[in-house]
């Protein structure tokens, strides 16, 4: 595997066009995205995207995200594209949010895991729209990690994960938004929010009106969550625990303990901290900022053996929505 380094702000065309290349030839290109590190595969090729399965280990039914070079190129790949669709990719488009709609034909079934439904997204990164101009077809690039494992936001991470898997990886830097883009549904009668991210709900709002999420709205009217959802996801090695603020200082103590029992431990709190053999990080009170550290974090703590980590909870707010889901699904082991 070749790890090629680019300007993420200026990406040497040479390069693009040698990814490009790979991709074009069925070949498997990990990429950086605004949010995290992409897998990608020729989205039309069957075969390569078949590979994309085999290197994450990623069961057949979880479907994948096709990114496209602008909305247009987007667009082609829906059998409809409804009102809402046009209205979201206008505000949103290049940015983190995908969109679920109905998939044309050309679509081979194993991208959308046989639903007849598709995810578009068209990134922001200059990078990996630079390398989609540059190959001139949809990508198929779900997050370049093993199937349940932290995603990856820099090179490093997907090198360590995905090692001799993948053909070629273009380092780009680390990736400015830091978890996975907003996953958003217009399959039903109701946009439904099928993955929080950085993009919020008010934020949909403001666009399309009336917006749901699938967990609040279980037998109602919202979209049903696509089977990848329901896996355990985005999970560290170590044991993650969520406390609130008012227990914070036991924890400390708990974690003191654990460290004097020659345990590895961490607390990941919003304040300052010292306790004797305790790892403490202090994370940043906003949620974008939160967003951006918390993989590389929590992919550092795996690295460095923690067997514990304590999560401080995160505001009850739209905005942290996206950080919220994560940290839930990291403590559900
Ligand atoms: O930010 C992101 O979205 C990153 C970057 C690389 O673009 N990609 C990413 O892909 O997170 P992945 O495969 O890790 O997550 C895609 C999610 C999965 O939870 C999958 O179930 C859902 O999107 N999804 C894909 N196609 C779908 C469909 N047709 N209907 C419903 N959900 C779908
Ligand atoms: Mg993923």
């Amino acid at each position: 595997m070749n790890v090629l380094r680019v300007d993420p702000a200026s990406p040497d065309p040479a390069v693009l066009e040698r990814a490009a290349a790979v991709l074009r030839d069925g070949g498997l290109v990990a990429f950086p995205t605004e949010t995290v590190y992409g897998l990608g595969a020729h989205a039309l090729d069957p075969a390569a995207v078949e590979r994309i399965y085999q290197a994450k280990g990623r069961p057949a039914y979880n479907p994948l995200i096709v990114h496209a070079a602008d909305a247009a190129a987007a667009r082609r790949l829906a059998a409809r594209w409804p009102e809402a669709a046009e209205r979201l990719a206008e505000r949103f488009w290049p940015g983190p949010l995908t969109l679920v709609v109905p998939r044309s034909p050309e679509i081979p079934d194993a991208v959308s895991a046989g639903l007849p439904t598709v995810a578009l997204r068209v990134p922001a990164h200059p990078v990996a729209h630079a390398l989609l101009l540059a190959a001139g077809i949809p990508v198929a690039a779900p997050s370049a990690n093993r199937s349940t494992q932290i995603s990856p936001t820099t090179a490093e991470h997907v090198r360590r994960g995905l090692g001799e898997r993948v053909d070629l990886i273009v380092d780009g830097g680390p990736c400015p938004v830091g978890i996975e883009s907003t996953v958003l549904s217009l399959a039903g009668p109701v946009p439904t929010v099928l993955r929080p991210g950085s993009i919020s709900i008010a934020e949909l709002r403001e666009v399309v009106g009336d917006v749901v999420t699938a967990s609040a709205d279980p037998a109602g009217k919202a979209a049903r969550p696509s089977p990848g959802m329901m896996d355990r996801h985005y999970a560290p090695r170590a044991v993650v625990r969520l406390f609130a603020p008012e227990d914070r200082k036991a924890v400390l103590a708990e974690a003191g303990e654990a460290a004097r029992a020659g345990r590895h431990v961490a607390v990941v709190s919003f304040h300052p901290a010292s306790v004797e053999g305790v790892r403490t990080i202090a994370m940043p009170m906003e949620a974008r900022a939160y967003a951006a550290h918390l993989y590389a974090l929590l992919h550092d703590l795996d690295e460095h053996g923690a067997e514990v980590v304590w999560i401080e909870r995160v505001p009850d707010d739209h905005a942290w929505a996206g950080i919220r889901d994560r940290l839930r699904r990291a403590a559900t082991h």
